[in-house]
Parts: structure tokens; C-alpha cells; sequence
């Protein structure tokens, strides 16, 4: 199973020579269509980011715009805002009061619509709720919840209240919630008693219960009812509270917090290069100034729109594109509980016609999942009313970016390729629609206000042509600031690897164009679906397992999820290898991180190939993996061991 994405040589990507201008219509009335911004932003980067903050409600304009002292950024030292009443209270001033903010539809096919005025009054409440409950500003909220209406009001209420929320992907384990929890020493957690998925039933709360046997920090817990009785969840006295009792009679008016331009927004957990996830921290006057115009711009979000992310909340994707760059340009959008194949394959395209989205967002690894499927699915609805596309989260492979605009986009939709990170807070690398001649599989050049290059080892500049490490080197406000009670490893994973410039962790090519061309991780970090999993996670899970002695973990070239997991595994003295064993330990790993860190494959070996020091040589098991031919093999203790578990690999 090569995938057609990564399996190709760069020298055959960089032939890529279709390439798409700006339609007219995006070239005459598209939100940005300035291209001398780019000189001017460059010039004047500050000034750019001044203007771009003025776009938002201050209660108190900033002193100084940057204050850098490498790798410390301060942005608007001095200014005041909140959040949620940038989000949510200046639209029912603007005229947008009673128009539709979340079109929601669950799974099973229930309907929810709430206006910004609805949102503002359940935010309102919420706020108050979590006062009552003792959160005061600077605390941490944890969120696991899936795709409902309640996890965008629990964000919203926790910024309008100070408090730091940090959302746990609903998908997550047990084990990893509770990990989580604990980092963050969060006060209260905000659950369900479940959510639809496939068909079935996510049992949030009982994940949550097991989660809570170690977590001290938590004094409360609020749950959303979202299933009912079929849920069968146990309330805890006096810890566990429903989510409909306490706003039955919450007031419904909440002063916002006046925060600090760099008072801390939002925690989010990540995988690094370690097994311990990274707690990526946001403040608020940066990363809402970068998300509200990048939003704005990117995907030209007008008054009119109907935009619809279709990520989900746990990830950075939801928070930027769904919970605060939407709301922060007062746009509608709509959001969908459950898997793009139930009932069948043409749910989301059913929603695209029913709602006449405008603007819709996803990630290469669905797009080949939908060519997958057939382009029967699309065809069977009218997405007439679609006029702009976007893609996140891995490198799009040419074939499933043509797909894409022909069946989704009928050819007139231009693409929107971003590249960005948790860390980032918003794309940096991306086309602008009414600006950009797009070429399918690059996230074409950096955005106004934005320096990025690519670097050799030593981190000198490559000539256009050539490849490297991608590196930002100028800071930008909706930057991380830190990592979250480990200030140390933020300067250690970003800064260090080349003094001055911060290293994203992925290799990049430009074209003779400029044209950036990403190439995947270059660290022990895997993209599985669009999501990053570290190598060390997946292997601190495996030998966490009695009979497993030793692990390594690669990421193997996946059709669909652009990479899957592949374990090679030694086992303890006695313990039988069968395929039972091998289930054992995938359902053992996905007990312990979540479905999403399951491995596709795993191997077991008599030996790993190590170094004379010890260290296990991934990149020879990657080759393995991949069915290449072995690189260099003479750093190794026994050069056999590598070369018979080949052969036992193209057996199996
Ligand atoms: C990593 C960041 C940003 C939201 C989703 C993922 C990869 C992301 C692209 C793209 C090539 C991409 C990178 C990056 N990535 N977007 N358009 N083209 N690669 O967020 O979990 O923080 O992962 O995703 O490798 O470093 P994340």
C-alpha cells in the first residue's frame, strides 16, 4: 500500500504543473485582495499586527505592540479584552443578534439552531455557574465532551470568566483524560453522559469516572445530558452535577473578565518527541487578533456565509476554525455530532445541501477517504451553494486535491492548503483566494505578516529549489507562549535546534516559485489521520503490557491515513506470539491512548536493531516497513538482527 502522497519523490511533486489563478469573483471581491500587503507587512511587521488588533474590541487599547526577548514574545502589553465578548456580545450590537451562530445537527439527526443571542445568554449562565462553583480567573476548566453545542458554551464561558479551559479530545482514554487533568490541575471537568458515534454510544462519563479515581484537583464535575437513560451513568454526590440543573437558575448576565492581552486563553495538549503530552499554551489578545484575521482572510468568511469545520473541538482545528475565528467574525456555521458514514456515505454532503454550506474544511486523510468511497456519494446532492474549500492537518497528496476541487468544490471552489500547528494558533502557510495562483499539493507562501524559511543543518537559508527544515523567524501574536509548567522544554523543542528560529518539526521544500512544499515530520513524531501521536507514547503503552519486554514504533506509509502505526515488538521470555497476542496488545494501546493511537500492525521480533550504544535505529525500521532497501547499517551492534527481521517482515 504505497501512498501516492509521500511515496513521491519531491523532484516528481515539484512537476506538479497544474495550477489554478484566482477566479474572478474571489479576484474582485474577496475579503483580501491587497497583495502589497505582503511588502508592507514585511516592512513593517508591527504596524501590520497593530491593525490587525484594532479589528478587535478593546476595553483598554495596548501600550507597546511586541515586546520580544527571543523566544519570549509579549503582545499588546498593556491592552484589556475579553474573549467571549469579542466572540460572542459585539455581534448583538452589530446587527447579528438574532442571526443563526451554530446550525447543529446530531447524529441521529436531531436539530439544535441558536442564534449569537442564544449563545450569548447559555454563555452568560454558564459563566455564573462556573463562579458558583468556585472557578475564579486564572484557574483550569477541563472539557470532554463531544460535538455539541455545550462544548462551544463551556469554552466561551470559561474566557468570559478568566479561567483557562483545556479540552481533551473526547476519543482520548481514560488514562490520557486523566494525565491531562492532572498537568493542567484542573478545578472542574465539564463531561456528558455521552455522545452518538457510528451508531453507538461514547461513554464519556464513564471514561471520566475512571479518569477521576486519581485526579485531586477536580472539586466538580458538570454533565451534559446528551443520551439519557441508555447512558447509565452514576452521579456522585456532592462532585457530580447535571449540566441542566445548574443553569435552571443561573442569572443570565455575567460581566466579562477584563483579561490581559497575555493573560493565558487556553491550554491544549499535544504529542512531542517524549512520551509526556505538551500542555501548548494561548493567551488571548494574540491569538484572537491571528484568528480573527486569518479566518477572515483565509476563508473569506462574509456575512452571508455558511461555513462549516468539520474538525473536531478536541484539536486545535475546532478551537481556531470553528470556536474562535468563526465567532470572532460573527459568522454562521454549522456543526455535526457523528462520523461522515452514518447512516451512509453521503452524510456530509446530505448537511452541505441542507444547510447550503458555503464553506467547508476538512483534512486530506477524509478527502481520500471520500475517493475512496466514490464520487457516487457527493453527486447524489446539490452543493451548488459551496464556493471555497479548505484542507488541513497532513500534506495533501495532487490526485486528492484535484478530487477535492473537481467533485466536492464542481471545479469553481479554490482550494485552501494550511499549514499550521497546535503551537502556531492559526495557519501561517496558505494560499489567500482572491490573491493566490494555487498549485494542488503546496500550502503555497507564508501570510502577510508572517517570515518562514527553510534551513540546512546548520540552519543557513536553502536557495528556492531546495529542501530543509522549515523555520519561522520572526514571532507572530497568536504564537504559543510556553509550554504549560515546563517552560524549559518550550526553549528545549523549538528554539534550540536552531538558535533564534523556531523549528516546527517538519521538512519543507520550495519551488522555484517560492512555493513551500511540506514533507512530513522530520522528529519521532507520526501524523495518523491528521493527528500527531508521538512514537514514545504508542511504546511507553506497549511495554506498559506484562508480556511485552522492548518496543519500537514507526509510522508507516498509509493509503488513507497518510501514516499508520507500525510496532515492532519483543516480548518476555516464554510468552507466546500469536495473533491473539497482537490484538491483545492493539486493544491494550488503545485502552491506554484512545482508538486514534491503535496500531495497524504490529511485529514481533526476536531482537530491535540498536546502535553499540543502544539506541534503537528507527530509520532502518521504517525502511523495512516501507519496503525499502536498508540505509546505512554499519553503526549497528549485529547488522543480522536488522536483516533477518526484513526477511521475517516481507514474509508476514
Ligand atoms: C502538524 C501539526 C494545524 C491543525 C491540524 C494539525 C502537519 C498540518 C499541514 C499541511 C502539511 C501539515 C505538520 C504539522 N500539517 N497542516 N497543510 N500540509 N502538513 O495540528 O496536531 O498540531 O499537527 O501537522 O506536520 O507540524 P497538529
Amino acid at each position: 500500500m504505497a501512498d501516492k502522497s509521500t511515496d513521491k519523490p519531491i523532484e516528481v511533486l515539484l512537476q506538479e504543473r497544474r495550477s489554478f489563478p484566482p477566479p474572478k469573483s474571489f479576484k474582485k471581491s474577496a475579503n483580501m485582495r491587497n497583495a502589497g500587503l505582503f511588502a508592507k507587512a514585511k516592512k513593517d511587521p508591527k504596524g501590520f499586527w497593530a491593525q490587525a488588533a484594532k479589528e478587535l474590541e478593546w476595553f483598554k487599547p495596548w501600550k507597546k505592540v511586541l515586546e520580544w526577548d527571543s523566544p519570549w514574545a509579549k503582545w499588546y502589553i498593556g491592552g484589556k479584552l475579553n474573549a467571549s465578548y469579542n466572540c460572542i456580545d459585539r455581534h448583538l450590537s452589530n446587527g447579528r443578534g438574532n442571526k443563526a451562530a451554530i446550525i447543529w445537527e446530531g447524529e441521529p439527526g436531531d436539530e439544535r439552531v441558536l442564534t449569537y443571542r442564544d449563545i450569548w445568554r447559555e454563555v452568560n449562565k454558564f459563566a455564573n455557574v462556573l463562579k458558583k462553583l468556585g472557578v475564579k480567573r486564572g484557574d483550569r476548566v477541563a472539557i470532554y465532551l463531544g460535538m455539541i453545542p455545550e462544548i462551544v458554551i463551556a469554552m466561551q464561558a470559561c474566557n468570559r470568566i478568566g479561567a483557562a479551559h483545556s479540552v481533551v479530545f473526547g476519543g482520548f482514554s481514560a488514562e490520557a483524560l486523566r494525565d491531562r487533568i492532572n498537568d493542567a490541575e484542573a478545578k472542574v471537568l465539564i463531561t456528558g453522559d455521552g455522545g452518538y458515534r457510528r451508531g453507538g454510544i461514547v461513554p464519556l462519563k464513564r471514561n471520566a469516572d475512571e479518569a477521576l479515581k486519581e485526579t485531586p484537583s477536580i472539586k466538580s464535575v458538570v454533565v451534559v445530558r446528551r443520551i439519557g437513560e441508555a447512558a447509565h451513568v452514576d452521579m456522585h454526590d456532592g462532585r457530580d452535577h447535571w449540566w441542566h440543573d445548574l443553569m435552571a437558575d443561573a442569572p443570565m448576565w455575567c460581566e466579562p473578565e477584563k483579561m490581559d492581552s497575555e493573560d493565558m486563553l487556553y491550554i491544549l495538549y499535544t504529542s512531542g518527541t517524549t512520551g509526556k503530552p505538551k500542555g501548548i499554551v494561548h493567551t488571548t489578545g494574540g491569538y484572537l487578533t491571528g484568528c480573527h484575521l486569518i479566518n477572515k482572510w483565509v476563508f473569506d468568511m462574509k456575512d452571508d456565509d455558511v461555513f462549516w469545520c468539520a474538525a473536531d473541538i478536541g484539536w486545535v482545528t475546532g478551537h481556531t476554525h470553528i470556536v474562535y475565528g468563526p465567532m470572532a467574525n460573527g459568522v454562521t456555521q454549522v456543526m455535526y455530532e457523528g462520523t461522515p458514514d452514518w447512516p451512509d456515505k453521503d452524510r456530509l454532503w446530505s448537511i452541505v445541501e441542507k444547510y447550503g454550506v458555503t464553506i467547508f474544511h476538512t483534512a486530506p486523510t477524509a478527502i481520500r477517504t471520500f475517493m475512496r468511497w466514490g464520487t457516487e456519494y457527493p453527486q447524489k446532492h446539490n452543493m451548488k451553494s459551496l464556493r471555497l474549500l479548505g484542507s488541513v492537518g497532513e500534506p495533501i497528496n495532487p490526485e486528492a486535491w484535484v478530487w477535492y476541487h473537481k467533485y466536492i468544490g464542481g471545479g469553481r471552489c479554490p482550494v485552501m492548503d494550511t499549514w499550521w500547528q497546535t503551537e502556531t494558533g492559526h495557519p501561517l502557510i496558505s494560499p489567500l483566494p482572491g490573491i493566490t495562483t494555487l498549485k494542488p499539493g503546496s500550502a503555497t507562501k507564508p501570510l502577510p505578516g508572517v517570515e518562514a524559511d527553510v534551513v540546512d543543518d546548520k540552519g543557513n537559508s536553502v536557495p528556492l529549489g531546495g529542501g530543509g527544515y522549515l523555520v519561522l523567524t520572526k514571532p507572530w501574536p497568536a504564537m504559543m507562549r510556553t509550554i504549560y509548567g515546563d517552560p524549559d522544554r518550550y526553549v528545549q523543542t523549538y528554539w534550540s535546534r536552531f538558535p533564534g528560529k523556531y523549528f516546527a518539526g517538519d521538512g519543507a521544500k520550495r519551488d522555484k516559485d517560492g512555493y513551500y512544499w511540506l514533507l512530513g515530520r522530520v522528529d519521532d513524531v507520526m501524523n495518523v489521520a491528521g493527528h500527531r501521536i508521538s512514537t514514545m507514547e504508542v511504546e511507553s503503552a506497549l511495554v506498559d503490557h506484562p508480556k511485552v519486554a522492548e518496543s519500537a514504533v514507526i509510522g508507516k506509509q498509509h493509503e488513507i491515513k497518510g501514516q499508520g502505526i507500525c510496532a515492532f515488538v519483543t516480548v518476555k521470555a516464554g510468552v507466546d506470539t500469536n495473533s491473539a497476542l497482537v490484538d491483545e496488545l492493539k486493544a491494550h494501546v488503545a485502552k491506554k491512548i484512545g482508538a486514534i493511537a491503535r496500531p495497524d500492525e504490529i511485529l514481533f521480533a526476536a531482537e530491535l536493531p540498536k546502535t553499540r550504544s543502544g539506541k534503537i535505529m528507527r530509520r532502518l525500521l521504517r525502511d523495512i516497513a516501507d519496503g525499502r532497501a536498508l540505509g546505512d547499517t554499519t553503526t549497528l551492534a549485529d547488522p543480522a538482527v536488522v536483516a533477518k527481521l526484513k526477511e521475517q517482515y516481507e514474509e508476514e
